[in-house]
């Protein structure tokens, strides 16, 4: 059955230099995109940028530049660090674009009409750096940074009046916020009494945002604003053919915006009268050492520094291996080199060089023949074979690095495979032998590549290039004997510890 795949990142913040934690986010959906497509979806893979709000308005100020220049400018840090990334992205959406303010202001007046937003005066603990009121318990946290009183008159958005629809709804649909164990965490949350949000700031204070359509004299919460764009982008109220389409889909965040996700975005749904989306996956954190990696505490992996030493592939291959669904994971050098070179120089580059020296040296460089099978090799047959399903399923529950683990344990078992059948030996006594067995591994070779095409979208055509298998598909069997290798240098290159300092 041909399923729809929507998915989209977090539109993230402008004024924030991109490191490896955005990147993260960015490949996992890509990733999946690229799955998806290959598997016939009919997909469609959104990201964008956040751009108003105060920390946007006061950077430009001191730089003495409109907030709007000011975002031009920074916007192409994103957008050109995905290209260099392979990122496929369908559209990138910036909050400042017409097409996005538009809607806002269109679901502003909506929601105002249908009585779900009221006016009152307010007082309360303000968190500038995080640009929102927080409660006094958060306060006492000592979590939040440059915190004030602030009192005045603002408009709020009847959020506690879909409490408890809420909680019927994230009970019923047990695959709706993922990994589970953050589903629990926002049920948890969800006990409390949930306050009204307030979704306005006066101009007074803060002019760089949406104006809300019924009082000039404020600007939407930058909240409000920029969970729109997951529907502003995809044609809500502009193009309901494309909208019926897509929505809704998945959206893939880090575990630090799954409040304003799960409680914020789904009552705004709910007051639209929209569906809510299909998945809410919140992944973890990627640490140095104990603490988050960001901007804010200067502690940031700069991706364009990885990818000019390791390359594209490696990057990627490394961020969506190294951390299992929903849990953190550490960033450290050392771990990305043991990564490197255990899976992609030993595992699968080794593999390639032996196979193709082999065939090379004692099969004139041509692909052999498999002619009749034994057992041994249909045990690795049958696991290539069995690969496809496998790797679907995970694919379609967000396992990505489980489902690259899958197409490693078929290399890992064709190295065995390559040491208990010696080729190399059997070469002196029966060639066609021989010949079966290069076979065998070549094809198991293939296949991963075209498995592992969404993760390294360059490598792995390289691969199915000298195979002379380009536009081979997933079933085992595909590869053609005959073809005459090329000779290339090694794709993987170990990376020796020493040239690291
Ligand atoms: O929150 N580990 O934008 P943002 C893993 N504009 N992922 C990380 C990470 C880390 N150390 N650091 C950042 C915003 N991320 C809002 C979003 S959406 C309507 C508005 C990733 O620039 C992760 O996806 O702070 C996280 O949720 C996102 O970047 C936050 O990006
Ligand atoms: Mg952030």
């Amino acid at each position: 059955m041909k399923n729809k795949f929507y998915v989209t990142t977090p539109i993230y913040y402008v004024n924030d230099a991109p490191h490896i934690g955005h990147a993260y986010t960015t490949i996992l959906a890509d990733v999946l995109t690229r799955f998806h497509r290959a598997l016939g979806d009919d997909s469609f893979f959104l990201t964008g940028l956040d751009e108003h709000g105060q920390k946007v308005q006061q950077a430009a100020e001191k730089r003495g530049l409109s907030p709007k220049a000011h975002c031009d400018e920074l916007a192409p840090r994103f957008s050109e660090l995905w290209k260099t990334l392979g990122i496929s992205n369908d559209d990138f959406i910036r909050t400042t674009e017409s097409r996005h303010i538009q809607v806002v202001q269109a679901i502003l007046q909506k929601v105002y009409d249908k009585g779900d937003i009221y006016q009152k005066e307010y007082e309360g603990i303000y968190s500038v750096a995080e640009e929102r009121f927080i409660t006094e318990k958060e306060a006492e946290s000592g979590q939040f940074r440059e915190v004030k009183v602030i009192k005045e008159k603002n408009y709020f958005f009847k959020m506690s009046s879909y409490q408890d629809r809420l909680i019927r709804y994230i009970e019923e649909h047990p695959g709706f916020i993922r990994p589970d164990h953050r589903k629990n965490e926002m049920l948890g949350f969800l006990r409390q009494p949930l306050g009204d949000l307030c979704i306005s700031r006066p101009k007074a204070r803060l002019s760089w945002g949406i104006e809300i359509p019924f009082d000039k004299d404020y600007v939407t919460y930058v909240w409000f604003d920029a969970l729109i764009n997951y529907i502003s982008a995809i044609g809500y109220l502009s193009d309901e053919v494309k909208f019926k389409r897509l929505w809704p889909g998945t959206h893939l965040i880090g575990k630090d915006i799954l409040t304003t996700h799960s409680i914020y975005w789904t009552t705004m749904l709910f007051s639209l009268d929209l569906p809510l989306p299909d998945t809410i996956f919140a992944h973890g954190w990627w640490l140095m050492g104990e603490s988050k990696m960001s901007k804010s505490l200067g502690n940031v992996v700069k991706p364009l520094d990885l990818i000019e030493r390791h390359g594209v592939d490696a990057v990627r291959y490394y961020l969506m291996s190294e951390m299992t669904l929903g849990a953190d994971a550490n960033f450290t050098p050392e771990n990305f080199i043991k990564r490197y070179n255990s899976d992609l120089a030993n595992d699968f580059g080794n593999l390639l060089n032996r196979v193709s020296g082999l065939i090379g040296k004692n099969h004139g460089g041509i692909i052999p023949e498999l002619g009749i099978p034994t057992l041994a090799d249909e045990e690795v047959a049958g696991a290539g074979r069995a690969l496809g399903p496998k790797v679907e399923a995970l694919i379609r529950e967000y396992k990505v690095d489980e489902a690259i683990n899958e197409v490693m344990n078929l290399i890992r078992q064709v190295n065995k495979y390559m040491e208990a059948q010696a080729p190399w030996k059997l070469a002196k006594t029966d060639l066609p032998a021989a010949g079966r067995v290069l076979y065998i591994a070549t094809e198991a070779l293939r296949l991963s590549a075209v498995f592992l095409k969404s993760v390294m979208p360059t490598k792995t055509v390289q691969v199915l290039e000298i195979l002379g298998a380009l536009d081979s598909g997933s079933f085992w069997g595909e590869l053609k004997p005959g073809v005459k290798l090329p000779s290339f240098p090694p794709l993987f290159p170990r990376i020796e510890i020493d040239k690291q300092s």
